[in-house]
């Protein structure tokens, strides 16, 4: 299994990618896999969707192309989203506007949500709510959402039983990930996807 580690902060140095390479390290040392990728955003330099996009523009295969292929090769996403606003940042939604081509579809992914204060439920709702239509990333009923972020997952142990338990939490939930994996893999090889027909959903 590969998994697709997305780090959507908009800011270098963030935490974001931070809790993403957290996320990665725990993949390889629970034994679940080592085949990753991170997609950061914040470094990836790739500007917001334009019509070029549908129209095969060359600068779009450019920019575009090589990620459609890295995150076309996985199987599973984590997608690391922090409270902009209330809101997911832009860099994120962009990606699932740029991803027409199949590359998250009928795969299953974990919505890890960061917030530096008390907040974090609403990337989780918005992504529940918008950002699967088309793509048809297959999120996990169970997600994260790390509070206060600047101060878990630092250190080799947790600083109290909320820090433990959301650990646990995040290995239950990565296993979990790769079972859904497994299923969904059967999903994409049944034949009854056609996304040729119904390309967009309702
Ligand atoms: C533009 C911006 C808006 C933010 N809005 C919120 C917010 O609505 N709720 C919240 O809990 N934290 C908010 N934060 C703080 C983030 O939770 C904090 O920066 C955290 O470290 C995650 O972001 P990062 O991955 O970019 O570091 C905001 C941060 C930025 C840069």
């Amino acid at each position: 299994m590969k998994v697709g580690i997305i780090s959507g902060s908009h800011r270098k140095n963030s935490q974001s990618m931070r809790i993403a390479q957290w996320v990665e390290k725990r993949l390889s040392q629970t034994g679940i896999t080592q085949r990753t990728t991170i997609l950061e955003l914040a470094t990836a330099e790739i500007p917001m969707w334009d019509e070029g996009t549908w129209e095969g523009d060359e600068r779009w295969k450019k920019i575009w192309g090589g990620h459609s292929q890295d995150l076309t090769s996985c199987d599973a996403f984590v997608i690391v989203a922090p409270e902009y606003g209330g809101m997911v940042p832009p860099a994120l939604k962009n990606i699932f506007l740029l991803a027409n081509n199949q590359e998250f579809a009928h795969k299953p992914a974990l919505i890890v949500a960061i917030s530096a204060g008390r907040s974090g439920t609403y990337p989780v709702a918005e992504l529940r709510m918008s950002s699967y239509k088309n793509t048809r990333i297959c999120y996990l009923p169970d997600h994260m959402i790390i509070r206060d972020v600047e101060k878990q997952f630092k250190s080799d142990e947790p600083a109290d039983r909320f820090e433990a338990d959301a650990r646990a939490r995040l290995d239950y939930f990565l296993k979990l990930l790769r079972e859904y994996s497994k299923a969904l893999s059967a999903v994409r090889a049944s034949g009854v996807v056609d996304l040729k027909t119904f390309p967009n959903g309702l």
